[in-house]
């Protein structure tokens, strides 16, 4: 089994480049079979939850070519089914964003009910409340999400709660229904922008998106385009937390900076130093950090993604942190892992109470999702000594050559599989 072993304590230098948005490029390539001409998608990370969509997409008779690492042609013209319901397919959250564009564009599809990161509940009301307000019959029958009609009509939607998954998923469909489709309480992050921009590129009519109405007029059918996705907001974040937990001094480029206020004015109140350019952030982390509070809400506020990393950060901050996690209601189950390292964070439900600690202490800790899992590595760059992070499968979803670009800025960190590669690591860099 891969894991990532870190020796900490260097602060990191240098600049980093970020990639594509993993979860604006998810809906986009879903976008893409809502038409039978050819679309091209640029831009695109190179991450696991990106190629096993796109081998779903593929799987359902489309035309897939990949130009390159990080560019892929598609035709929607050759799909043969509607089902989507391979093994790995269920693991993803995304998965369901082939309900919106299938049933948009065949009025049927099929797919299995969408896992992802376990971070507590993790409905899908919305989707559904959504999909049948336009017109569509949905069961649930043997672990699948069946929707169909005869025909989609525009209606209007106000979603009971903020979801990005939903607010996406129903502009899919909207798009090629008939008539006006009218969706309040929608989630404003960029990659709902960034969706919609790509569904106009196609002939949509979406006005509205990043505020709090979104009103979307059905076309009968959409055309090719050439897209390229937007910067991934979470993993620069990341990085810029990097910057911060070691004390180091980075330049995060090929970024929306205004995508990234909530993080940099975090960063900045708890004593970083923090430049925006135009498509840049240069993050200095200074030795003396102070405590903050955080909490997660929908865009613009502190996003969810980025609480992990942000509460890494906290851990060796000067003072007492409270981060309030507001969007899900289980996202702080990596906090056991981080005690090993010598954090002092007590989790009282949805509030974690950081007591800041001079240093943390290298050890052995499971990436649990995604972002915890990224988060550890940051934990593992500041710390003194080893640490080796497990079950790495869940940081490669979304982190496109995370280790290399650590590397870059002067992390010590490897790959390794065994017992004896840790061992042979320990010894080259003691
Ligand atoms: C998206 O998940 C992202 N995933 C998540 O990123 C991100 O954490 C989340 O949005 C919030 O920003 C993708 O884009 C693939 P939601 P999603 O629907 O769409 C409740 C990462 O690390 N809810 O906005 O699943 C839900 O339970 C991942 O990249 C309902 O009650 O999130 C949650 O409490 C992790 N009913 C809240 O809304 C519904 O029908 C927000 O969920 C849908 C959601």
């Amino acid at each position: 089994m891969e894991r990532y072993i870190v020796k900490g304590g260097r602060p990191l230098e240098g600049e980093v480049e970020i990639s594509g948005a993993k979860n604006a490029a998810l809906p986009i390539l879903a976008a893409a079979i809502m038409t039978d001409e050819t679309v091209v998608i640029e831009n695109l990370p190179d991450v696991k939850d990106i190629n096993v969509l796109i081998d779903a997409i593929s799987k359902l008779g489309a035309t897939v070519v990949r130009e390159g690492r990080h560019r892929v042609k598609i035709s929607g013209k050759t799909i043969n089914s509607v089902c989507a319901d391979n093994e790995y397919i269920k693991k993803m959250r995304a998965s369901y964003y082939l309900l919106g564009a299938l049933l948009g564009k065949y009025k049927k599809a099929e797919v299995s009910m969408p896992g992802g990161c376990n971070l507590g509940t993790r409905a899908i009301d919305q989707h559904i409340k959504g999909f049948t307000l336009l017109g569509a019959d949905v069961n649930i029958e043997y672990g699948k999400i069946i929707a169909q009609t005869k025909e989609l009509k525009g209606n209007h939607v106000f979603f009971d709660t903020v979801s990005v998954g939903a607010t996406i998923n129903i502009m899919l469909a909207a798009a090629l229904a008939k008539g006006m489709t009218i969706l309040e309480n929608v989630a404003k992050e960029p990659h709902i922008v960034d969706v919609a921009n790509m569904l106009n590129s196609m002939g949509a009519n979406i006005k509205g998106a990043g505020t709090d109405v979104i009103r979307i007029k059905g076309v009968e059918k959409l055309h090719g385009t050439e897209y390229s996705v937007i910067p991934d907001q979470i993993e620069a974040g990341t990085f810029m937390c990097a910057a911060a937990v070691t004390r180091g001094n980075i330049l995060v480029k090929n970024v929306i900076p205004k995508h990234l206020e909530a993080i940099s004015a975090k960063l900045y109140e708890i004593g970083c130093s923090v430049e925006e350019y135009d498509d840049a952030v240069r993050v200095i982390g200074n030795t003396k950090l102070s405590g903050t509070q955080i909490k997660t809400l929908p865009y613009p506020g502190f996003p969810t993604d980025m609480q992990p990393q942000m509460t890494v950060t906290l851990a060796t901050a000067g003072g007492i942190s409270t981060v309030i996690e507001s969007i899900f209601d289980n996202r702080f189950k990596y906090v056991d892992e981080l005690t090993l390292m010598g954090a002092k964070i007590k989790v009282e439900g949805n509030v974690a109470v950081v007591e800041g600690v001079e240093m943390l202490k290298g050890a052995q800790v499971n990436a649990l999702d995604l972002r915890a899992g990224a988060a550890l590595v940051l934990a593992g760059l500041g710390a003194d000594g080893f640490t080796v992070v497990e079950d790495i499968h869940f940081i490669q979803r979304g982190y496109e050559d995370f280790p290399l670009k650590l590397t870059k800025l002067g992390a010590t960190i490897a790959v390794v599989n065994d017992e004896k590669e840790i061992q042979k690591f320990k010894f080259k860099t003691a």
